[in-house]
C-alpha cells in the first residue's frame, strides 16, 4: 500500500498499459482518476476498479484541450482532493495512421501532435497548481524507444515528450514536484496486437537482448517505483523498460 489514500490522474487509463497504471495505483491505496476520451472504456475501466474494492472515477478528458484538462483536474479535486500523481499516459497509438512525412495530411499530424507531443504538457499545466498546493508530487510521462528508433511523426512526438520531460523537471524541482519518463519497449496490448503484424513483432522480440515481448506489468512495476517515495532523488530521467532495445552509455 504504498499509495494508500494520495491522489493519482492516470491519462488514457481505458485501456492498455494506462488501464494497468490506474489498476496498480488503486490495488496500492490510491484514489485513482481514470482521465480517458473514450467514455465507455473509462468507465468500464473506473467501475472494474471500484467493484475489486478500490477508489476510482472516470473523467472524459481530452488531454490536447486546455479547458477538458482544467474541467478533470477540477472533478478530480471535488472528488478526492489536492493531486499527488500524475501519469501522463495517453496517446493516439491503437488505429494510428501510418504516411510519410511528404504525405501526411496537416489536420491529421496537427492532431496527432496536439494529443501526443503537448497533451503531456497541457495535463501538466493544468495539475501543476493542485500539486504545488499539495506540497509536492511526481509526474510520469509516457514516451518509447521509438523516441530514439523512429524515423515519422510518433518518433518525433516521444522525442518531445523525452524533451519536456527534462525541461519540467528543471523547472518543478523547487515545488518538490519530480518529472520522469518510461520509454516502453514493444509491449503486448492491443494496440501491438491489431496493428503490428505478428512476423514483425517476432522479429524484434529476436533482436533483443531479453528476448520476449514487453508486459504491461513490466511497465507498471517501474512506474510505481519512479512514482514512489524510493525514488525521491530521481528526476528528468527517460527510463527504457524494453528488453535492452536501447543501450546508451
Ligand atoms: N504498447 C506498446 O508497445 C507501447 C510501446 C511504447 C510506448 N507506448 C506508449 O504507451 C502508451 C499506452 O500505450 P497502449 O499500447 O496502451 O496504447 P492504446 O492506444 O491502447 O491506449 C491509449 C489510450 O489513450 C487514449 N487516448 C487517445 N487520445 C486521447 C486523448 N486525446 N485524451 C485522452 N485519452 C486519449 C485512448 O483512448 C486509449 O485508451 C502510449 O503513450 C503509447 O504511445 C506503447
Amino acid at each position: 500500500m504504498r499509495f494508500k489514500d494520495k491522489v493519482a490522474i492516470v491519462t488514457g487509463a481505458g485501456q492498455g498499459i494506462g488501464e494497468h497504471y490506474a489498476r496498480a495505483l488503486a490495488e496500492e491505496g490510491a484514489k485513482v482518476v481514470v482521465a480517458e476520451i473514450n467514455e465507455a472504456q473509462g468507465e468500464a475501466v473506473a467501475k472494474a476498479i471500484r467493484d475489486a474494492g478500490g477508489k476510482a472515477i472516470f473523467v472524459r478528458t481530452d488531454v490536447a484541450s486546455e479547458d477538458a484538462t482544467k474541467a478533470a483536474v477540477a472533478a478530480t479535486v471535488k472528488e478526492f482532493g489536492d493531486v499527488d500523481y500524475l501519469l501522463n499516459n495517453a496517446a493516439i497509438f491503437f488505429g494510428m495512421e501510418r504516411h510519410t512525412w511528404l504525405n501526411v495530411p496537416m489536420d491529421y499530424y496537427n492532431r496527432f501532435m496536439a494529443v501526443n507531443m503537448n497533451g503531456a504538457l497541457i495535463m501538466t499545466r493544468a495539475v501543476y497548481p493542485s500539486m504545488k498546493k499539495k506540497g509536492g508530487g511526481a509526474i510520469l510521462n509516457q514516451s518509447s524507444t521509438a523516441a530514439y528508433t523512429s524515423k515519422n511523426y510518433y518518433g518525433l512526438a516521444k522525442l518531445a515528450v523525452n524533451g519536456i520531460t527534462l525541461g519540467l523537471a528543471q523547472e518543478l524541482g523547487v515545488d518538490n514536484i519530480r518529472v520522469n519518463a518510461i520509454a516502453p519497449g514493444p509491449t503486448d496490448t492491443s494496440a501491438i496486437q491489431t496493428s503490428v503484424p505478428p512476423e514483425a513483432v517476432k522479429r524484434i522480440v529476436d533482436s533483443l537482448p531479453l528476448k520476449r515481448l514487453g508486459q504491461t506489468q513490466d511497465m507498471v512495476n517501474t512506474a510505481l517505483f519512479l512514482l514512489s517515495d524510493e525514488a525521491s532523488w530521481v528526476t528528468g530521467q527517460t527510463w527504457c523498460v524494453d528488453g535492452g532495445m536501447i543501450l546508451k552509455p
